[in-house]
């Protein structure tokens, strides 16, 4: 098979090395890719967002199928591209059509749906700016912190939280008036639920589903979790608290739910659902959908699958997911991502990296490399991650952490508490 994945991070470069496994494959394409997946497989320089010509990639390279990593393509609606044309309906691609990517794409409609559907979510209301007195006085039912989201996508940015209720309500007029452009003139406000959150990975066909390793991921910049927010400083897989007895009512209360509230509103969807989940006194809720897999979680969940991902990719597409069997590594696997000092705020790049080839017992997958002249540089604020496996969490922490350090390029940065919240 001749496959084209879609994107240029460290999940993808998780992805190209998982797929990339398969024996089923002859070639590999990752469009736009980066240094990382060029070791794989071959980097192409298409925009993920230019369908036109992704198609002709497509038509021209003998493409069986099409794995699309990040959420914007699939928003944008890729999926019915590829679908509705005569030249490329056979083709498939991985990925909910444009209706099942509004789950990520509008939080108005994920909310909507979960609870048309009976799924344990926030209780919630969603306004507009002509109703911002009915706004306010929701708000002033809820207690704090306040919990304000804009319904579109805002690059990872668009959720606040906040104490104050009088700053809760300037925050919220500013939203509404565009502080996140089109993507906040409607804002979810919703009730504040404190609990520990993981992250939850399905693969479905749109009738049957698996349910990949639960990953936690560490978002903050600063250990215990403090400081900005990030793409994700790390991730581990699996979750001390998302046990049998958790993952029996997520899989009860949420997945089938989701898969069986598809089936009724008619959306298709083959491809990745990605619950956010938070733990409320033990019961598992809906924090956001997203409908790819995520960052960093990726770059630990795949070393824990040991079947053969492009034959569950193959099963997703051809419906045929019911027949195909996931083995899961019972190892632990830790990932520390190494980011360029000064991220998420202002951060150099074209910085030159060592000691990649001085690594062993971990896997690398890069992030924001490139490269130039034989050198691999800087070329994001998130610069690589460091996957390891081991017996216990201890054990793959201490591997990646032994590698990370291995790893020299100026102002380097990485948390050393990943992990630390979890058994
Ligand atoms: P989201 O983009 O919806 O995932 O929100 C970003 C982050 O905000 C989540 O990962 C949570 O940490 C936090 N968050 C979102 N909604 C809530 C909520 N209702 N209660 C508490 N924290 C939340
Ligand atoms: N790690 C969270 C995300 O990918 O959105």
């Amino acid at each position: 098979m001749n496959i084209l994945l879609l994107g240029s991070g460290g999940r993808e470069n998780a992805l190209a090395w998982k797929i990339n496994q398969s024996t089923k494959v002859d070639n590999l394409y990752i469009a736009p890719g980066n240094a990382g997946t060029g070791l794989i497989g071959k980097n192409i320089d298409l925009s993920i967002t230019d369908f036109p010509s992704i198609k002709q990639f497509v038509l021209e390279n003998n493409i069986d199928m099409i794995v699309v990593g990040p959420e914007e393509p699939l928003v944008k609606g890729i999926y019915d591209y590829f679908a509705n044309d005569t030249q490329t309906k056979n083709i498939p691609v991985v990925g909910p059509s444009q209706k099942g990517a509004e789950l990520e794409g509008s939080k108005d409609f994920a909310k909507q749906f979960m609870v048309r559907h009976n799924i344990p979510t926030a209780r919630y209301k969603s306004f507009s700016l002509d109703q911002l007195e009915d706004a306010y006085s929701f708000l002033e039912q809820l207690q704090a912190p306040y919990v304000l989201k804009a319904d579109g996508l805002a690059a990872g940015k668009g959720v606040l939280i906040i104490n104050d209720l009088d700053e809760a309500k300037s925050e919220l007029k500013e939203m509404l008036s565009g502080m996140f452009g089109d993507a906040s003139k409607t804002v979810v406000i919703e009730e504040f639920l404190s609990g520990i959150e993981c992250s939850v990975f399905v693969m479905t066909d749109g009738d049957s589903y698996k349910i990949l390793p639960v990953a936690k991921d560490y978002k903050r910049i600063g250990e215990g979790d403090t400081g900005l927010n990030t793409g994700g400083m790390g991730a581990v897989s699996p979750v001390s608290f998302a046990d049998e007895i958790f993952m029996k009512k997520v899989e009860e209360r949420i997945v089938i739910p989701t898969i069986e509230g598809l089936k009724k509103d008619n959306i298709t969807y083959k491809g990745f659902i990605f619950v956010g989940l938070i733990e409320v006194k033990g019961e598992p809720m809906v924090i956001e959908y997203n409908v790819r897999m995520g960052d960093p979680e990726t770059e630990a969940v795949m070393l824990r699958i040991k079947s053969d991902f492009v034959s569950l990719l193959e099963g997703v597409a051809t419906k045929t997911l019911k027949e195909k069997t996931l083995e899961i590594d019972p190892r632990y696997v830790v990932t520390v991502m190494l980011v360029s000092g000064g991220y998420p705020g202002d951060y150099e790049k074209n910085k030159e990296m060592n000691g990649l080839d001085a690594i062993s017992d971990s896997i690398l997958f890069h992030a924001g490399t490139k490269l130039s002249d034989g050198k691999v540089l800087t070329n994001g604020g998130r610069v690589i991650a460091v996957s390891s496996y081991g017996e216990t969490k201890k054990e793959a922490l201490a591997l990646s952490f032994q590698n990370a350090e291995k790893i020299k390029f100026d102002k380097k940065y990485y948390r050393k508490d990943i992990g630390f919240d979890l058994k």
